[in-house]
């Protein structure tokens, strides 16, 4: 028999009135993607084009997601069972999974396994049931004495009874798709929050003999949904659990984990260590036997193998391997660090190369400047690349061996040829040759018996 299509369609239509926020709740961002990223992403082996049911101002979601989904707007929010209605417009498929969009947590394999066995069982209606500790407002699985699912109660129209329950409704359903369109046909609003809730649409399969299939969720389930800021800040706690345990799989050391942030897209190479207070965001990649931190934020940066940046901000650069960058420097997108390049303390650069072995030691700007390999950059020196009018900044070119004297500043447009010495003090404003050594600062004058005169008249 062949696999009968399935067709996703994920819940986002609610404001999340909760999370008090202008921004709707699940393009929230946990650990560097909004959370509907996470169940899109969880879905993308089981159905290629997810239908996503929205609010009617869906423009963000748009522009967060652009047309790798299907949108239905839903225009006004009467509940959970209203957004399917909504969604169903753009469904032909036989099958129809439904899931909240506002639960990170479940896996491909927990929303696989569940299809599976709901489409093994030949189910009409399925819904995914979980154990929790702290059931919350969650909706409660009601059974028969036998086990049997006998429907879902909201934890605001439970009984107190019911409320002691803790196996909850994880948001997660499949159905068939006719039989559903009859049962949401069929819904009524009659509950605590006068909306139409999905959930009735598994007592009323159950009602009409329909094969009901409620499985429980292996493994441990922390929690269901995001629905205010605490929910959102335990999710990114968890979800940073499961991250680090992955990294921790991969031979990476995390010193002090609960003060470090790495991003679920972040990659980390063996024997690599991430030390306090450290954060590593976006698509970040580090290298193996590196060491990141204290107190590091590498944002869509590009670390090598056996490099150490120490207490530094680096931004959209890609350091190479055996580097040393910091403390306290500030490495901007655009520049790249060649093997066995160093930033000292101090140090901001910007869309700038550093050329094999070579070095900004100490308390430099260097903006939109090529230094090539080993050239050694003295103590305090300025690209002055910015003339005060033009929108394009000039360039700075260093060839190699070149060696810039302390505090100098280099007035670009200019270029340092290869193995050129410039003396300590110099503002270079023309090009200087090959080899050549470059003074340009005012000739020292003493004034002999100056202060004496001064202070004594003598
Ligand atoms: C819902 C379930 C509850 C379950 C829990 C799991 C209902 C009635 N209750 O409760 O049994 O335990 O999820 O996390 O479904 N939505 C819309 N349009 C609306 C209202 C909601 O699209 O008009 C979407 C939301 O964006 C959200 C999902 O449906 O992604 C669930 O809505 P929410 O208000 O978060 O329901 P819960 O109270 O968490
Ligand atoms: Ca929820």
């Amino acid at each position: 028999m062949s696999t009968p299509a399935v067709q996703a369609l994920i819940l986002a239509g609610g404001l999340g009135t909760r999370m008090k926020s202008a921004v709707p709740k699940v393009l929230h961002d946990v650990l560097g993607h909004p959370i509907l990223w996470y169940v899109v992403d969880a879905l993308k082996d089981i159905d290629v084009r997810p239908i996503v049911v929205t609010p009617a101002a869906d423009e963000p979601f748009r522009a967060a997601f652009g047309d790798r989904l299907t949108y239905a707007v839903q225009p006004e929010q009467h509940g959970s069972g209203h957004a399917v209605q909504c969604g169903m417009d753009y469904v032909s498929a036989e099958y129809v999974l439904v899931c909240n969009g506002d639960d990170p947590f479940p896996s491909a394999e927990d929303y696989r396994e569940f299809l599976d066995e709901s489409l093994a069982e030949h189910a009409e209606a399925a819904v995914l049931a979980a154990h929790l500790d702290d059931p919350g407002q969650l909706g409660r699985i009601v059974r028969t004495v036998d086990g049997a699912f006998a429907g879902i109660v909201e934890a605001r129209d439970a009984r107190p009874k019911q409320l002691d329950i803790r196996e909850i409704n994880t948001g997660i359903y499949l159905f068939r798709s006719a039989q559903l369109r009859a049962w949401l046909a069929q819904m009524k609003p009659n509950n605590a929050q006068g909306e139409y809730y999905i959930t009735d649409c598994l007592a009323m399969a159950v009602q009409d003999g329909s094969h009901v299939h409620c499985p429980v969720a292996r493994g441990a389930w922390e929690m269901s949904g995001v629905n205010d800021r605490a929910e959102l800040a335990l999710a990114a706690g968890l979800l940073q659990r499961r991250k680090l345990d992955h990294l921790y799989g991969e031979g990476v050391s995390v010193d002090m984990p609960g003060t470090v942030r790495i991003d679920w897209d972040v990659v980390v190479g063996r024997d690599t260590e991430i030390r306090q207070g450290s954060c590593l965001r976006g698509s970040t990649k580090v290298g193996s036997s590196s060491i990141i931190g204290p107190n590091t934020i590498l944002v869509d940066a590009q670390v090598g193998d056996e490099t150490t940046v120490l207490v530094s901000f680096v931004e959209g650069a890609a350091i190479g391997s055996n580097c040393t960058v910091g403390p306290f420097s500030y490495i901007r997108p655009g520049t790249l660090m060649a093997e066995g390049s160093k930033v000292g303390a101090f140090c901001e650069l910007k869309a700038s190369s550093l050329g094999a072995g070579s070095k900004v030691p100490h308390l430099s700007y260097i903006g939109d400047a090529a230094i090539a390999e080993n050239v050694n950059v003295g103590a305090g020196t300025i690209t002055c690349n910015y003339d005060g009018f033009t929108h394009a900044k000039h360039r700075t070119v260093i060839e190699k061996d070149v060696f810039i004297g302390a505090n100098n500043n280099l007035v670009a447009p200019v270029t340092i040829h290869e193995g050129a010495y410039t003396a300590t003090g110099s503002t270079i404003t023309h090009d200087v040759p090959p080899e050549a050594l470059a003074i340009a600062r005012a000739v020292q004058v003493d004034k002999e018996g100056w202060v004496r005169r001064k202070k004594h008249g003598q």
